[in-house]
């Protein structure tokens, strides 16, 4: 079976994090999200890897995941020119997938249950798809599918929904076989614009082909607002020292539930409450307090600070006595106490700041 991660799109909604990378690189406890699906595709069994790349720095992606020999797997890289859907970039690998099924697994979805037990009955089954189903509180937000009366049947499967049919969510997780190409071939642009991968299934049942479900228990995270993105990070940093997937670096140690990368120093008078994640060779302290649900990256200095429910990235410097929380700071940047009456903002398009 071969796996295809989705890395294109443009992540509006996330700017101004997304306007010197791609979303699907944004850390979540320290690490970029894509690389739980790529993980969790590998763990499956599935190391020969698509990843599709759209025109927002698709360099970095490459530089990150390189050749895939790193991560244990073998990465083939596919242009998509513009966002114009899940099912138009599943098209674009036809050729990739050639006769095999595969999983296409959207690079900003984080799952808790890892997928072995679906990839081996997927691969056995007659089943022309297999999708997975979450209930959500915001049904309008997702492509939705309604069950039918008979068991194991579903009725209809629509992108967003403006009068939510039922509030089972489409994981964005979906395995096929490659007679999806087929049924993409005869898909029309939406309302917005994109070859939906919900009107391909729902088009696969129309044509009836055969496909199955399940309803996942454990959490399940789309990470496209920065509020999912601090919520991911607290769902995952949740499960160190219970979930192996999420926290397999060499050069940290684990006590409790708080990661601590080598080389970091904490002075005495300041503390680290879990679960937290601190990369290597950062300094923290004085005065700092950290946590709980807080992930930090390599090289930062931490001063006199309180910060809860965040991400700060690598090579950041903050030292003010401002609390910071639900925030999410990216690489390279300063919070600094003004040392005048005077304070002085140099920030990028669309920031976001409360004070
Ligand atoms: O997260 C699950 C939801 O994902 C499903 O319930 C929906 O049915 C499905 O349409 C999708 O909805 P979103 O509106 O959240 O999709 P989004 O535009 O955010 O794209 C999902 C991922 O795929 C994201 O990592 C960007 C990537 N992508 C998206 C498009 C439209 C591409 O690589 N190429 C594209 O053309």
């Amino acid at each position: 079976m071969k796996g295809i991660i989705l890395h294109g799109g443009h992540g509006t909604r996330l700017r101004p994090l997304t306007h010197t990378g791609p979303k699907q690189l944004l850390p979540i406890a320290n690490k970029p999200m894509s690389q739980y699906a790529l993980e969790d595709l590998k763990t499956a069994g599935i190391t020969d890897i698509g990843i599709i790349i759209g025109d927002v720095h698709p360099d970095k992606v490459k530089e990150y995941y390189g050749d895939g020999q790193k991560f244990g797997v073998t990465i083939t890289y596919i242009y998509q020119d513009q966002p114009k859907g899940i099912s138009h970039a599943i098209s674009l690998c036809k050729d990739f997938v050639g006769n095999d099924k595969f999983v296409v697994y959207l690079g900003d979805n984080v799952l808790r249950k890892n997928l072995v037990d679906y990839v081996k009955n997927f691969q056995n089954s007659e089943s022309d798809a297999l999708i997975l189903l979450c209930k959500v509180d915001d049904p309008q937000r997702f492509g939705i599918a309604e069950l039918g009366k008979t068991p194991g049947k579903i009725k209809k499967i629509i992108e967003k929904p403006k009068i939510p049919i039922s509030d089972l969510a489409v994981i964005g997780i979906y395995f096929l076989t490659p007679k999806i190409f087929d049924i993409i071939n005869q898909l029309k642009p939406s309302w917005r614009g994109e070859l939906e991968i919900t009107d391909a299934l729902q088009l696969l049942m129309d044509k009836k082909n055969k496909i199955e479900y399940d309803v996942v228990t454990g959490w399940w995270k789309d990470t496209g607002t920065p509020e999912d993105i601090i919520h991911a990070n607290k769902l995952v940093l949740d499960s160190i020292g219970t979930e192996n997937q999420f926290l397999i670096d060499a050069d940290s140690a684990i006590k409790d539930n708080i990661v601590i990368g080598n080389g970091t120093e904490i002075s005495n008078d300041s503390f680290v409450v879990g679960p937290a994640i601190i990369g290597k060779n950062c300094k923290i302290g004085p005065a700092v307090k950290i946590g709980p649900y807080v992930s930090i990256g390599e090289n930062c200095i931490l001063k006199n600070c309180t910060v809860e429910d965040s991400i700060i990235m690598n090579d950041c410097t903050i030292n003010t006595t401002t609390n910071l929380s639900c925030s999410i700071i990216a690489h390279g940047s300063e919070i600094i106490d003004s040392k005048t009456k005077k304070n002085q903002f140099l920030l990028g398009e669309r920031s976001n700041i409360r004070i």
